[in-house]
């Protein structure tokens, strides 16, 4: 399987934010935005596999600023690490006032795709050539992301079995109101 570069299949999709799109606030739906975001996720994992992909997790999502109607949203997306059947896409995603010419980057966030065979089972995806610095950097990111999700994940299963009765002191200063005893 020949290894493939960042450039071959990075995607950019490109969208106008429309009325119907918007909330009761008049701004964006941020699962808009999650929809549009996990389509350009897919079509640049699936372009580097060379199969279908599915999304596994989706890291870092933010929506700090928020998106207007009549926004011209660009979506950029680029394989930044492959592991044997899995890769992470990073995307950016900026918002531009065309009447003002001004471009808000709005959120950057992290797709980990499988790839499947037509036997649906996971598919091994091709080595990536890393042809400039940041490309090395944003691999090296993606490993140590990968490492701290796994610590994350472990440790909230920790938190779970250990859960006790006696744990319910800790909502003392919290907003909240426990219904039983
Ligand atoms: C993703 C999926 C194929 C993993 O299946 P699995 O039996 O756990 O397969 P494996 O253990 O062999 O893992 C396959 C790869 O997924 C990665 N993976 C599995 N769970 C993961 C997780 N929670 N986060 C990140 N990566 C994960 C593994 O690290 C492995 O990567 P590698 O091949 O690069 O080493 C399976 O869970 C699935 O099909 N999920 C449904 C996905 C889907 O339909 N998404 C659409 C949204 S509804």
């Amino acid at each position: 399987m020949e290894a493939k570069t960042v450039k071959n299949s990075q995607t950019t999709i490109t969208e106008l934010m429309i009325p119907s799109y918007a909330n009761f606030g008049g701004k964006i739906h941020g699962g808009i935005l999650l929809s549009i975001m996990d389509k350009t996720a897919y079509a640049c994992a699936s372009k580097h596999a060379g199969n279908y992909c599915v999304t596994v997790s989706i890291e870092n999502v933010e929506f700090l600023q928020p998106v207007e109607v009549g926004d011209l949203v660009s979506f950029y997306a680029s394989v930044n690490y492959v592991g044997k059947s899995s890769l992470v896409v990073g995307m950016k995603v900026v918002a531009e006032n065309v009447k003002m010419g001004t471009a808000r980057h709005t959120n950057s966030s992290y797709f980990t795709m499988v790839a499947k065979g037509d036997d649906n089972k996971t598919a091994m995806v091709p080595e990536l050539v890393l042809e400039e610095e940041i490309e090395v950097r944003r691999f090296l990111e993606a490993l140590k992301r990968k490492e701290f999700s796994t610590a994350f994940r472990d440790r909230m299963q920790d938190v779970k079995s250990a859960f006790s009765r006696k744990d319910m002191d800790l909502l003392s200063e919290e907003r909240c109101v426990v219904g039983f005893i």
